[in-house]
């Protein structure tokens, strides 16, 4: 039914790199997620699908804290990279969000041109020894985002005048400039067209060769093409998780059968 060789395989193991364990996250007194028990492997697509609202961007968030940017946030439980706590307080979110990228739903290019988009974390990372340095990591990064070909006669142009869909671009080879160890991307192909979607995921499908990808998306299609794991969420609960072709072929909750068969969303 789905073009995924992961289809045909039974369950592997591999390496964990985020492990939450009893997660809660509260805005004010809404309880948006609730006992959320995850292991996310390394060199993995995982993809965390559900209906709307039921809070897959808000535990995206949680694993490189970027729900501290929100004023009515409150996450609990314990969430750790490489076995290390994300959230204890001699971690810097900076230099966190450096190894967990992410590329979120609506494009939001820094108001600056093309290249010093995606020079900027390499730059404050220290990432180039020098100009021709940087202009490689550019450029490799323009080239996997699949839109060097469109920007590379443009590179001092502002990101914002590029269309939505360059723009989704830009700003993942912005996310890739600075070789993060995770890439969250949260529907990251919801404004592009059916080519940039295509050459998207099989940047995610390369990318997974080095990095843990975790995805939001949608599209079962999308899921089922690029993911081996998955995960489904309802109402704030993670519901069940486990390999993509299990979870789309023999789900074991009935709420997963529902909603991968169209009839909640
Ligand atoms: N900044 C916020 N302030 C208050 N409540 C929020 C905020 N962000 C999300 N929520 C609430 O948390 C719950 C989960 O929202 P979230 O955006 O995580 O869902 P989602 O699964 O990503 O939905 P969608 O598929 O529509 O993007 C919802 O009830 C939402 O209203
Ligand atoms: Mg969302």
């Amino acid at each position: 039914m789905y073009d995924n060789p992961d289809l045909a395989r039974t369950t592997v193991t591999r390496d964990i790199k985020i492990a939450a364990h009893g997660c809660q996250v509260y805005y004010g007194d809404t309880h948006a997620i609730r006992d959320v028990d995850i292991d996310i492997e390394d060199k993995t697509v995982t993809a965390f699908i559900g209906p709307s609202g039921c809070g897959k961007s808000t535990f995206l968030r949680c694993l490189n804290r970027m729900n501290d940017t929100i004023d009515i946030c409150r996450v609990e439980g314990d969430i750790r990279l490489d076995g290390e706590d994300i959230y204890d307080k001699r971690v810097d979110p900076v230099q966190l969000r450096a190894k967990v990228g992410m590329v979120f739903q609506k494009p939001n290019p820094f108001p600056k041109s093309i290249y010093d988009n995606v020079a900027y974390g390499p730059r404050i990372h220290g990432l180039a020894r020098c100009k021709a340095d940087l202009d490689e990591i550019v450029e490799s990064s323009l080239r996997r985002a699949a839109i060097w070909g469109e920007v590379k006669d443009r590179l001092d142009a502002p990101g914002t005048g590029l269309s939505g869909g360059q723009q989704q671009r830009l700003c993942i080879a912005r996310a890739v400039a600075t070789e993060p160890e995770v890439l969250l991307m949260d529907e990251p192909c919801s404004a592009l067209d059916p080519i940039a979607t295509a050459q998207v995921e099989e940047l995610i499908d390369e990318l997974r060769g080095q990095y843990s990808v975790v995805i939001v998306t949608h599209s079962m299609q999308q899921a089922a093409r690029v993911s081996q794991k998955t995960a489904f969420f309802h109402l704030g609960s993670l519901v069940e998780y486990g390999e993509t072709g299990h979870i789309f072929t023999n789900p074991t909750d009935p709420r997963t059968e529902s909603y991968i068969t169209g009839r909640i969303g």
